[in-house]
């Protein structure tokens, strides 16, 4: 979810939001626009498109004078990226105007209430559906814009960090967050508002990371007051002096953004699930498989369709949703499917995986299905991208802009969409029962802490990749659920370090590649409790007895692998079908690693695109 500006105090806001834009240009976008209080009235210019684009359009549309501002960059999720659902935008009344980081789950409910009392929405987005309930608060309540807004986000259900301002009290910014990043910068008489500190370092380096469910009222010539949202009750601030340069804010202070990324994929899996995950309920709602979901419980067969990360999302979703939905489904290398003269019917149901939405294969593969008749369903992490708009239904992963080439959180994100496709079809076709489906739900609801604890094991496994960096070859092994996640692991050790890698399914190393195994070979083999296990374990003896050098992926506590391996690295247990969730993650870090001691360029290896739009 990509970028807010804002300014108010003694200078002109419009250069300070226009290059706080810029500044937040490196977290990917579709969109973007700004809002300036000129004296008398709202000057608001907003597009598709890049930030270039908006200064052109700001040139052709409005005047810039003004010392209060915000300013947008958007990572579409409700509605597709066009200049209507760009922000910011304004209240029905054209008093209020509000930009937005985030995801508001039940902004349906409200617009239909709100359209019942009479207001009317240009736009697709969530964002407009919450102006609109601060403006009705404000109108029903009588209260002031502060109050407003805290009483209407206790109606909320979501993900937000907003900035709104009143065009009859110009003298104020109200911001609130939770769950989407905000940082306040504290100047001699005057406030800036960022999702993070890089639009206003250069002005000063006191800044306050608002927390979740808090909220301030910036008044140009008052000291800031933060207020918890629930409650409205004062809390102090906690005034921090930057000590990051611009680079090092942009990745979060992480090295390259890859690291970012797979740090983000607890967050990043949350808000995948957002909305569509009700545990406490036991339902799981989506509206692109609930408008279409005969046409999956009567297909033939579900094709899945990808490349590379993607295609080991699917190939992990065959094992899902043949496991749990007993339904047959076949995974295939977008490329090859749409040249080898496939059997295509009306009931097959297609399913193209794609994080960019750009892929040439996987949109050559899905125009190929729709011309046999098949129904194609997307799943993207790019709203409004090509492949979006081409396949006839969709689920978004939510997991914001991938910058790093080699996908991270979009793998995990595609695994979970999937995984609630699989259980939502199980449930509907009875080959789940209501309590192992609410089991699958409540287990799902925990995978994010879990990969948080996961990720804890980045120390020792930085320790692993120092032994193993220099290797020429590596084996990744796996079997069930885990076999695409060796799959996966490889291709991340081949992208980004240029070490030869393979993923094999760990019963097939008898059927040739052991005899690649000596002790030059390190074996990455994922053992966890759930999966196999047993099976796993005599395939690690069989290795151990050539002397191969064996790193195991296990579950916490383990003791029979810890025994026989070099060395293990541990995930918390989960239920088997969710396990890939986990065990991808230190073989996400173990590449990174590799490649970092190996001085590569991580987020931009060579010979690779971070979209392959061509064949
Ligand atoms: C994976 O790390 C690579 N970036 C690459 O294999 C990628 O997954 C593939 O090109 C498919 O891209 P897409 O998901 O955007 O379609
Ligand atoms: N959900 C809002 C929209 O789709 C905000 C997206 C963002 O975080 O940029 O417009």
């Amino acid at each position: 979810m990509c970028g807010i500006v804002g300014y108010i105090g003694h200078r002109e806001a419009y250069p300070i939001v226009m290059e706080g834009l810029k500044r937040l240009e490196y977290r990917g976008y579709d969109s973007a626009g700004i809002a300036l209080y000129d004296g008398s009235d709202i000057k608001l210019s907003k597009t598709k498109g890049k930030v270039a684009d908006l200064e052109e359009r700001v040139k052709e549309e409005i005047t810039t004078e003004g010392t209060i501002g915000i300013g947008h960059t958007r990572w579409a999720t409700h509605g597709v990226p066009n200049d209507v659902n760009s922000h910011p935008h304004y209240s029905n009344s054209g008093d209020l105007v509000i930009i937005h980081n985030g995801i508001i789950e039940n902004y349906d409910s409200i617009k239909t209430e709100l359209i019942k009392r009479g207001y009317v929405f240009k736009s697709d987005t969530d964002t407009e559906v919450l102006i609109n309930l601060i403006e009705e608060v404000k109108k029903k309540q009588n209260v002031k814009l502060g109050k407003a807004v805290q009483l209407a986000l206790n109606e909320v259900v979501g993900a937000y960090a907003i900035a709104v301002f009143d065009k009859n009290k110009p003298n104020e910014i109200v911001v609130a967050k939770l769950g989407s990043p905000l940082a306040i910068g504290i100047g001699d008489d005057e406030f800036f508002i960022a999702s993070d500190a890089s639009p206003f370092i250069e002005f000063t380096k006191n800044a306050i990371y608002l927390e979740d469910e808090e909220m301030a009222i910036v008044r140009r010539d008052k000291k800031i007051k933060i207020r918890k949202i629930k409650d409205d009750s004062e809390v102090n601030p906690s005034m921090q002096e930057l000590k990051f340069n611009l680079e090092q804010i942009e990745k979060g202070g992480y090295e390259h953004f890859m690291l970012k990324e797979i740090h983000e994929q607890p967050n990043a899996i949350r808000d995948t699930y957002r909305g569509r995950l009700l545990a406490k309920e036991g339902i799981i709602r989506m509206a692109g498989i609930d408008d279409n979901i005969e046409k999956f419980l009567n297909a033939n067969r579900i094709i899945i369709v990808a490349c590379g990360t993607s295609w080991h999302a699917g190939l992990v979703a065959e094992y899902i949703f043949e496991d749990l939905a007993r339904i047959p489904v076949e995974v295939e290398y977008a490329s090859e499917f749409r040249y080898r003269n496939p059997v295509i019917t009306e009931k097959d149901v297609v399913i193209a995986i794609s994080q960019s939405g750009e892929t040439a294969d996987t949109l050559a593969a899905i125009k190929l299905a729709k011309s046999k008749g098949a129904f194609v369903f997307g799943v993207c992490n790019v709203v409004g991208s090509t492949i979006a708009r081409e396949t006839n239904a969709g689920a978004y992963t939510h997991a914001g802009p991938e910058i790093g080439v080699a996908s991270t959180k979009a793998f995990t994100t595609q695994i979970t969409v999937l995984t609630l496709i699989a259980l939502k079809l199980a449930k509907a076709n009875g080959s789940m029962s209501n309590s192992v489906f609410h089991h699958h739900l409540q287990e799902l609801e925990l995978i994010p802490e879990k990969v948080k604890e996961a990720l804890k094991a980045d120390e020792h496994i930085k320790k692993v990749a120092e032994i193993y960096k220099d290797a020429k070859n590596c084996l990744y092994l796996g079997r069930g659920y885990n076999f695409p996640v060796a799959l996966e692991g490889a291709l991340k050790l081949k992208e980004i370090s240029y070490i030869h890698a393979e993923g094999y399914p760990a019963a097939e190393m008898k059927h040739g590649p052991i005899a690649l195994i000596d002790e030059q070979m390190p074996v990455f083999v994922i053992a966890t409790k759930k999966g196999h296990y047993e099976k796993v374990v005599s395939n690690i003896q069989e290795i151990k007895s050539r002397s191969g050098k064996i790193i195991g992926i296990v579950t916490t506590g383990d003791v029979d692998v810890k025994n026989v391996a070099d060395h293990v690295i541990e995930v918390p247990e989960t239920i088997e079908s969710l396990t890939p969730l986990l065990t991808t993650i230190p073989l996400q870090l173990l590449s990174y690693h590799i490649a970092v001691m190996l001085e590569k360029n991580v987020d931009q290896p060579r010979n690779l695109a971070k979209s392959v739009t061509v064949e």
